[in-house]
């Protein structure tokens, strides 16, 4: 059993979310109560391929541990490879393998969610990595099916309980779902009914009222939260709290939340990766935009914020608006 699953711990994961969980992300999250975090996914062929981003993408500091690493192919030998080369390198806590990505460009090299059609090969290639790299457990992480026509989730999962693979995460959607529309919790409920396998369940998960009634009516061994940790990494703690008192704390006040930002902005610009853009931040303008939408004068707030270039602007618009909102 994973260390973070033994005694009904329940953890809070971070879920993998490719352009936003870099390591600095999955740091401030882990920082504010995450308990377990997972890498964005990267190819096995580029892993294979040395290719730079990838180490980038994979980079983590050893306060993010328990940390997973998500690979996605559809090549057994290549999946296992790369998870060897992964388990040699950067020695993560476990190897995520994503079979859930709708991406047309993932999908259309039979990888990801297209292996919901195909559960004879998505168990070929669990098999295979398992075997590779017997030192690190690895985990699967699904959609409920293809469509609503064709929900194999709970197929996929009776034959994971064969296959030694540490924990199963089940984003309650389709494929054709895409993101929208509300997670099938009811499905995975069912699923961590009847099998063995510990159960991690995804979707939708935004607030602590949702997570004690899964904690204490479900079978599911622990819950994944995506979008609404991209605002919002306090989130962790909150719901932490709320399980375990009862009560929730105060939300932190605006300065926390501006300091939080342009530490996190100064902190990802000097990755080895960003140093030659010294103080750009173009790229980084959607996480920002996320980290600040539900704050007062939002709509002027992403206007500023798409306008801005250099973190000494990032600077200038928090100084702006902790004045505002003090003033208020
Ligand atoms: C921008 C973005 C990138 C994502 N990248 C990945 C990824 O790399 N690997 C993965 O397994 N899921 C990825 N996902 C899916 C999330 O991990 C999660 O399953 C999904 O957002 C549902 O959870 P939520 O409703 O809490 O957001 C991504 C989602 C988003 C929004």
């Amino acid at each position: 059993m994973l260390p973070w699953l033994q005694n009904n711990q329940f953890p809070l994961y971070l879920a993998p979310m490719a352009r936003y969980t870099d390591t600095v992300y999955r740091q401030l999250c882990k920082r504010e109560g995450a308990d377990v975090v997972v890498t964005e996914f990267v190819m096995a062929e580029s892993v294979l391929a040395d290719e730079p981003q990838v180490w980038e993408n994979l980079h983590y500091t050893e306060d993010q541990r328990p940390i997973g690493m998500q690979i996605f192919g559809s090549n057994p030998k290549t999946m296992a490879e790369a998870a060897q080369l992964l388990e040699h390198r950067l020695k993560p806590d476990f190897i995520d393998l994503n079979f859930g990505c709708p991406a047309e460009k993932v999908t259309c090299q039979d990888a990801g969610a297209s292996l919901l059609k195909n559960p004879s090969k998505l168990i070929d290639i669990v098999e295979s990595v398992v075997d590779a790299v017997p030192g690190t457990p690895v985990t699967a992480k699904i959609r409920l099916g293809w469509d609503d026509q064709n929900i194999v989730a709970m197929d996929i999962a009776r034959e994971l309980q064969n296959c030694r693979v540490g924990a199963l995460t089940i984003h309650g959607r389709t494929k054709v779902q895409g993101y929208s529309g509300e997670g099938r919790w009811e499905i995975i409920r069912e699923i961590a009914e009847r099998v063995e396998l510990p159960i991690i369940g995804n979707g939708n998960v935004k607030n602590s009222r949702m997570v004690k009634d899964i904690r204490d009516n479900t079978a599911i061994a622990g819950v994944m939260i995506g979008r609404a940790a991209l605002g919002y990494p306090w989130i962790f703690n909150e719901i932490k709290q709320h399980l375990e008192t009862g009560t929730q704390p105060p939300p932190p006040d605006i300065e926390t939340r501006w300091n939080t930002i342009v530490a996190y902005a100064e902190l990802l610009s000097a990755r080895p990766a960003r140093q030659h853009h010294t103080e750009q931040i173009k790229w980084m303008r959607p996480r920002l935009i996320k980290l600040t939408k539900d704050m007062r004068g939002s709509k002027k707030l992403r206007h500023d914020l798409q306008n801005i270039t250099y973190l000494h602007q990032l600077r200038e618009v928090a100084a702006d608006q902790m004045k505002k909102e003090l003033t208020a």
